[in-house]
């Protein structure tokens, strides 16, 4: 599984880019919202120089045309930027359009295995399962992407499954487990998943024994 970070905080993104990991970066309107003092296309235009891979940035219309103007903006930042749908009649039409038009799309917002089928048919290159929303209800988001993984593999369908609204390193695992291409993250959950007790003690003893060695 492949590790993207989701955030349009740029320090967060280069950060996360130094360790190496990072294949790509996916943003929504209310990340957006949080950057004071910067446009969304200058950010994203900063984020597509950066890292060498998708790179997605949301429409905000409901309508299908207004995505496609949108959309094809957005796509005209950079080779490698990603026009993220949502997962609308609307937003399959211009999925549709955009697709045709050699742009790549991110299907959004997917709660379901239908909505996710609907998607790859409309020629997404990604569909988006939010497995924390789900959870945050009641429900097993961690399904969710099982079924959809079975079920591309089975037709085989070549979307890419970003398990999206990942909260915790555990959801990480679990995601690539059940057959997810990518996992988008916050850089809290990313940081998280460097932690163990017995490498920090490691690491310790390491120093330890160095330390002494010298002073003999
Ligand atoms: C994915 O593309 C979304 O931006 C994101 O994962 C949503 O996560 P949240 O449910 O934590 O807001």
């Amino acid at each position: 599984m492949k590790f993207f970070i989701d955030t349009a905080n740029f320090d967060e993104i280069k950060e996360a880019h130094s360790w190496g990991i990072l294949s790509g970066v996916t943003t929504n309107p209310s990340l957006v919202a949080k950057e004071k003092n910067v446009s969304f296309h200058d950010r994203l235009k900063e984020i597509a120089d950066l890292v060498d891979g998708p790179i997605s940035g949301e429409v905000i219309s409901l309508d299908a045309e207004g995505m496609l103007k949108e959309g094809r903006e957005l796509a005209a930042i950079a080779p490698n930027i990603v026009v993220k749908l949502p997962m609308t009649p609307e937003g399959l039409k211009a999925c549709a359009v955009l697709t045709s038009e050699g742009i790549k799309t991110n299907v959004t917002l997917i709660f379901s295995v239908n909505q996710a089928l609907l998607a790859a048919r409309a020629g997404a290159t990604f569909v988006s399962p939010f497995l924390g929303r789900l959870d945050d209800i009641g429900h097993n988001g961690m399904d969710l992407i099982d079924q959809i993984a079975q079920i591309f593999i089975v037709h085989n369908i070549d979307t890419e499954i970003i398990a999206a609204s990942i909260r915790h390193p555990q959801h990480v695992t679990d995601a690539a487990l059940n057959g997810a291409h990518i996992g988008t993250m916050p850089i809290k959950v990313m940081q998280q998943m460097f932690k163990h007790p017995l490498t920090d003690k490691g690491i310790e003893a390491f120093l330890a024994d160095w330390e002494k060695r010298k002073s003999e």
